[in-house]
């Protein structure tokens, strides 16, 4: 069993050797640390003008909860074996509101962001599209996506552009002060991504060495990172930031960068798709 191990291992670091030699540079392989930075509560944001819609979504939001459509949608895009349970749906009557544009709802996200959301061909699909899409068809909306740059949607809810943001969001003290924000639909939590043997193995090392850490621009990524050293970052000077998270992967696996901090669930299809 001993000598077998052996040899395989040998085997297999000759066929990395082989590997390394035939295609140049070496893409390094990269890995997310166990050790998670924080916990986070995803929502969809609204405008603080538009009370009605919070309530009207906030309510669609609980019976889509309630009759397993959002675990199920959740279930089917992050698989965690569970049974869910369908049952019948609850419409009731919703509270008045309005929406920009009336008879739609206009969603803005930054869709390269899987699996909450990303581009299949040319149709924005994942975890908040669907939400979305189920809300809205309780309201009695159509959906309408747009796809821009994540530090532009709550400024743009705000303007009055969008109905709602929806973007694996996270809600944070500071942007309740711009937005409201529906109750939560999921969970995020962010995390470590740095390349295979890194000197960083846990979430400590990385706020103690001098490393550079790759983020997504107006993210809670970004802005935990950017925060001083006394408030858990590593400050402005080492953060480097990216208008796609799949961007700072590519960096970090090139060299560029020593660690990018995202969500998770994206954090795994970046990676899995640069080790491929
Ligand atoms: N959860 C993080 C935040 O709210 C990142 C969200 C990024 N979303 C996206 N679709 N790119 O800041």
């Amino acid at each position: 069993m001993k000598t077998f191990t052996k040899i395989a291992a040998a085997f297999l670091s000759g066929a990395l050797l082989l590997g390394m030699t035939s295609c140049g540079a070496a893409k390094k392989k990269l890995q997310i640390l166990d050790t998670a930075y924080a916990i986070e509560d995803y929502a969809m944001a609204i405008s603080k003008d538009n009370e009605g819609l919070k309530a009207a979504i906030d309510q669609a939001l609980k019976e889509l909860t309630d009759d397993g459509t959002i675990p199920s949608i959740i279930e089917k895009y992050i698989p965690a074996g569970a049974t869910v349970e369908k049952k019948e749906s609850e419409t009731s009557d919703y509270p008045e509101f309005t929406t920009i544009q009336e008879g739609k709802l206009i969603m803005a996200t930054n869709a390269y962001f899987q699996p909450y959301e990303y581009y299949e061909g040319d149709a924005i699909i994942g975890i908040d599209p669907e939400i979305a899409k189920a809300v809205a068809d309780k309201l009695g909306l159509e959906l309408v996506i747009e796809d821009v740059e994540f530090d532009s949607i709550i400024a743009g809810v705000q303007a009055g552009k969008y109905d709602i943001g929806c973007a694996g969001m996270t809600v944070t003290e500071d942007r309740l002060k711009s937005v409201n924000f529906s109750t939560p639909y999921a969970t995020g939590v962010q995390s470590v991504i740095v390349v295979e043997g890194s000197e960083i193995t846990d979430v400590d090392k990385l706020l103690e060495g001098n490393y550079k850490v790759g983020v997504q621009t107006g993210t809670t990524g970004d802005i935990y990172m950017a925060s001083s050293p006394e408030d858990g970052g590593v400050g402005e000077d080492r953060i480097e930031r990216f208008a796609k998270g799949n961007d700072a992967v590519i960096a970090l696996q090139s060299g560029k960068i020593d660690a990018v901090v995202i969500d998770n669930e994206p954090a795994k299809a970046f990676v899995a798709a640069a080790n491929k």
